[in-house]
Parts: C-alpha cells; structure tokens; sequence
C-alpha cells in the first residue's frame, strides 16, 4: 500500500537517546558466511533443510549468501566507514564444532578469533550471539531441540565459545528468538528442521528455556565481566475487536509471542493461564526444572519489526486465535507482508518495562525489506529510511519517558540470505548483488551513517 517518495523528518541526534545509548548493527551466520562446508565446518540443520525441493522461496541457499566468511575485513571495514561501532553476529556452532559435540574444529575457531579481532581493531565492540538457529546436523538426526541432551551439547559448546572469545568478547546473547525457532521449526516446519507438531513444539521450548538459562549461568562462570543477555521477538498485539472473543484470542498470541521464553527465565514459569495447551510441557520436566530455567540477565534484546491484529477462531487447534493478515487490512506494508506501525516498538517497551527482573534492555534488531532498485549505482531506499526513522522516534518516545532503554541495533548489515524466503526480501543497509557480491551503501545505510557520525561523545 501507500508508497512515499519522500523523506520523512527527523530532527534528533544519537545523544538524544543519552550519551551511552548503543547504536549498531546485527547479522546472524548462515544468513551471510557462506562457506558452507570448507575449513572443517560441518552439517547444520539449515544446510540440510535448503538441500531439499521447496522448503526454500525458489530453491535458494546460504552456501555463499554474502560471502562474508572470505570478505569479513572488507564488510567491518565498511561498517567502521560508516560509523557503526557496535556488531552483533551469531557463531555457527557447526564450524566450531563439526559434529555438535566432541572434536572442535581450529579453522572455525581461527575465523571467529579474526573476526573480532579486526572489530576490535577497527574500533568495533562484538556482540556475539550464542546460537542464531543453525544447529549441527548430527545433533538433530538425534532429536536436536526436542532432546533433553541438548542441555549437554549446548553446555559444551557455550564453555568452548566461552573459553576462546570470553577474553575479548564481553557482550553476549545466549538465543536468537526462540520463539521462532521452535515455532516455525519444531511446530510449523516452515523452517530447519522441518518438524511439526505439539510433540515436536513442547520439549523444544522447554529445553531452549532450560539452554536460555543455561547459557547465561556458564558466560557469567567463565567470561569475567561478561554483559549477558538474550533475545525475543516481539510484537504488539491488538485485538481485531473488543468482543470478548477476540480479547481472549489477543491475549493468548500475546502469551505465545511474547511472554513464552521470558516469563521462566524471570521465575515466573509459563504462562499456561492464558494457553492451557502448554501445561503439557509438566511431561519433559524435572524436578528442578523450574529453579534452572531463571538466570538474571544483564539485559534482554527485543527483535521488533510489525504488530499483529487477532481474533478469535474456532478452526485454530490449541490456540483458538487467528491473526488477521497485514495485506488483508489495507496497510502499509514490507515485504514481508508485515505491517509498518512504528507503535508497535514504543509498545513493546513499555510492555518489557513492566517486569520487574528486567534491568536493561536493547533492541537488538530492527528494521524492514522492501522493493529496491539499482539506478545508477544508487540505491534510492526512501521507504527504508522512513521506516527506521519512524521507529526511531518511537524509541526515543520511550526513552524520553524514562523507559529503560540502552540501544538499538538495526537488522541488517548488507542483503542477506532470509530464510524460508530466500533472497528476495533485501532488508540491508548496504545493497548486495548477489551475482559479483558487490556491496553498494543504500540511501539508508548513507542516513544511518551520517545519523551516527553526529554522536558527540
Ligand atoms: C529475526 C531474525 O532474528 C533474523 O534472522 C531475520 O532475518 C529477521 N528477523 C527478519 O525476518
């Protein structure tokens, strides 16, 4: 819907959102590295699930995706050029370790040494997320998250990480939305591995809850001074109407989307009152389960981008809720078919500042996929940098509210490789062609520069 060619105002500067707000950008691994399967890196369950005929929009994969394994100096060289101080990028567990568990793999843990090292040389802070979804093989052909042992094999793999980075790297997220990864992974299968169902769903959350804490309690054992968080996504939910139908359905998207994997990390269990459903989860758990799902994070990252509107249906097992698709109610929307309503971010802040065991919180991605075209060498991306600006107002909102708000880390970096749906939806700073690689800064990637080149301190 409605399109604009015009830039959107925006008068505040970085330290409008206080002089230590963190400003950055946020990458995972098998959506850039490539470099599938050299140096000793093994099978994840993405590499797996794009291998088969339509899972992937088109039969794409991430085996180059952006390249970023063989071009990691020149892609942080450009970030410092454009003022970006702060990466976050996840580890890919199956470079580090081939097979899950056991043998590690020097070259993987060379590359990631490189990797930070050259941030910290270019002036960059690393933000290193634990696990972004990319599961080695071996491990699922077992069960993967449905399996109780992941409390092993995550254990192992978090002190290598631990052990090898902690020296350097001091800002952590144990989980990239689990929400998604057991939802559209181990219910939907609309994402690696491709497993549906409640018998799927149920222990997978239970134990990325379990690995959630898990994570956190081993980085504050091994890495001294370690900042340590995880992530959500999120989204403001509003109800399609004020019947008490569609209040009912809204509240348990609500319980689903954005209370699951934060409420038993704050002691508060599941939020089996609203989704019944989830009372099930008593069968995968152990006596001290609830005890070891609680970890005082430093901060919580919240992953914003839409709202949903719901209501109540009877067709929908379980959940008894339907959301009301963005493209059938006649709003601007991304690519993604996701609504833009800046709100939405200024919403979810003040929704995650209620919780009392909450202490800091960034939004650790941010940001939109839409049509771009290349005209003479230019990427012209007004829509894009409207957007961010439009939910950057919000966070400043809240900020201005007093709000605990400490940073903001746009998604994405460069055009990446977006999962189910392949290439086609770009969402980065800097325009990728994916045939030479070539990276071109966009008109946004230009704003967000010259936005943060304006910060005083
Ligand atoms: C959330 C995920 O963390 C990221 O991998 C994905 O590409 C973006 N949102 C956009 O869908």
């Amino acid at each position: 819907m409605t399109h604009t060619s015009e830039q959107s105002n925006f008068d505040l500067q970085p330290d409008d959102f206080g002089q230590d707000f963190i400003w950055g950008v946020s990458t995972a691994a098998y959506q850039i590295e490539g470099a599938h399967n050299i140096h000793g890196k093994g099978t994840s369950i993405w590499d797996d699930f794009v291998s088969k005929k339509g899972n992937i929009f088109e039969d794409q994969h991430g085996q180059i995706a952006c390249d970023f394994y063989n071009r990691y100096r020149d892609d942080i060289l450009l970030m410092k050029s454009m003022n970006i101080k702060h990466y976050r990028f996840s580890l890919s567990w199956s470079r580090i370790l081939p097979d899950g568990t056991g043998r590690v793999n020097q070259k993987g843990i060379e590359f990631y040494n490189d990797v930070i090292n050259f941030c910290l040389k270019c002036g960059i802070t690393p933000w290193v997320t634990l696990y972004h979804w990319d599961l080695p093989q071996n491990l699922e052909d077992i069960g993967g998250w449905t399996n109780r042992k992941i409390l092993d094999w995550f254990e192992d793999y978090v002190k290598i990480c631990a052990k090898n980075f902690g020296d350097r790297v001091k800002h952590w997220m144990v989980l990239n939305e689990p929400m998604v990864f057991t939802g559209a992974g181990y219910f939907l299968g609309v994402h690696a591995p491709g497993k549906k169902g409640l018998k799927n769903f149920l222990p997978a959350i239970h134990h990325a809850v379990l690995c959630q804490a898990l994570g956190g309690r081993l980085l504050r054992k091994m890495v001294s001074d370690a900042i340590i968080g995880t992530t959500f996504s999120c989204s403001q939910i509003t109800p399609q109407s004020d019947s008490k139908r569609d209040m009912k359905a809204a509240d348990k998207a609500d319980a689903l989307l954005n209370r699951l994997f934060l409420e038993p990390s704050l002691g508060l269990g599941y939020p089996d009152e609203s989704i019944a459903v989830l009372k099930k989860i008593k069968k995968y758990e152990q006596p001290e389960d609830a005890q070891n799902s609680i970890f005082e994070f430093d901060f919580i990252g919240i992953q914003n981008y839409t709202r949903e509107v719901v209501r109540h249906s009877y067709t929908v097992p379980y959940l008894r809720a339907k959301i009301v698709k963005a493209p059938e109610r006649n709003v601007q929307t991304t690519l993604m078919d996701w609504e833009v309503h800046p709100p939405s971010i200024y919403e979810m802040l003040k929704k995650f500042n209620t919780y009392r065991g909450v202490k800091k919180i960034l939004i650790t991605e941010n940001g939109a996929a839409f049509e771009d075209t290349m005209e003479a060498g230019e990427v012209n991306d007004i829509e894009r940098t409207n957007y961010l600006k439009s939910y950057l107002k919000q966070v400043h909102k809240a900020s201005s509210e007093d709000l605990k708000i400490s940073g903001y880390f746009v998604w994405t970096f460069t055009d990446n490789f977006e999962w189910a749906e392949g290439y086609y939806p770009r969402f980065g700073l800097v325009h990728i062609d994916f045939d030479t690689l070539e990276r071109t800064i966009k008109a946004s990637g230009k704003w967000y520069s010259t936005f943060l080149g304006r910060k005083k301190s």
